[in-house]
């Protein structure tokens, strides 16, 4: 399972990368908005924090295929490491996908909401699918379900394509998809705590430490 996180909060991917197994970060449009700041700026500091190793998805704002790929090829210039540009499913995109796949750069099909378009953004060479749970979830449709299926489909058929799941509100959800055999999630530093966390832990953590302090007081085993 591959973590990203979904942000251009720099203070937040700054936290997750020192205390979590993180991958990558995965931007969209309204995130990058959501920063009120310079476009390439942003990207450019977010790429400096993860290093050149890590994933950094960074979504088109093109609507044509050749304007997409335009834009897919700047920002590898500009931004480069371990990169794969975000392309909404359509006509325009697939277009733009079987370009860029043979131009060497990756590509995140986004915005899917079904198995059979996860299905031809794999076939039209898409290295990861986005698919969006928690959107799907609020229509009352079944998000972890439809990321079953998505891996079901593209295992079948033996396609070379990761899930990257997306649009998270819980740690639920994320587990469902992992439980689904789903291959990367991307979510917020909110839910890598939620995961994490658990009042159980808590309590059996506050006993290690009362017990011990019993016995040692404020010694640590470095001091013994
Ligand atoms: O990039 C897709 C994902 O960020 C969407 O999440 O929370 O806007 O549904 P959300």
């Amino acid at each position: 399972m591959l973590y990203i996180l979904d942000t251009g909060n720099l203070k937040d991917i700054r936290h997750c990368k020192a205390f979590y197994p993180l991958a990558g970060v995965t931007t969209n449009p309204s995130i990058i908005a959501r920063e009120k700041t310079d476009f390439w700026n942003l990207v450019k500091d977010i790429r400096s924090v993860i290093g050149a190793e890590k994933m950094l998805h960074v979504q088109t704002v093109q609507t044509t295929a050749e304007k997409m790929v335009e834009e897919a090829q700047i920002i590898k210039e500009r931004i480069g490491g371990n990169l794969y540009i975000k392309i909404p499913i359509g006509e325009e995109g697939l277009k733009a996908t079987m370009e860029l796949q043979k131009l060497g750069i990756g590509v995140t099909m986004t915005a899917i909401f079904t198995p059979a378009q996860a299905l031809i953004a794999a076939k039209a060479g898409a290295d990861f699918v986005a698919p969006y749970v928690n959107r799907l979830d609020n229509i009352i449709g079944d998000g972890s379900r439809v990321v079953a299926e998505i891996v079901q489909v593209l295992e079948a058929h033996r396609l070379d394509c990761k899930v990257l799941a997306a649009s998270f509100k819980n740690a639920q959800q994320v587990h469902k998809c992992a439980m689904a055999g789903c291959q990367s999630v991307t979510v917020s530093a909110d839910i890598l705590k939620a995961i994490i966390t658990h009042p159980m832990t808590d309590v059996a953590v506050a006993g290690f430490q009362k017990d011990w302090q019993a016995a040692y007081g404020e010694q640590t085993i470095l001091e013994l």
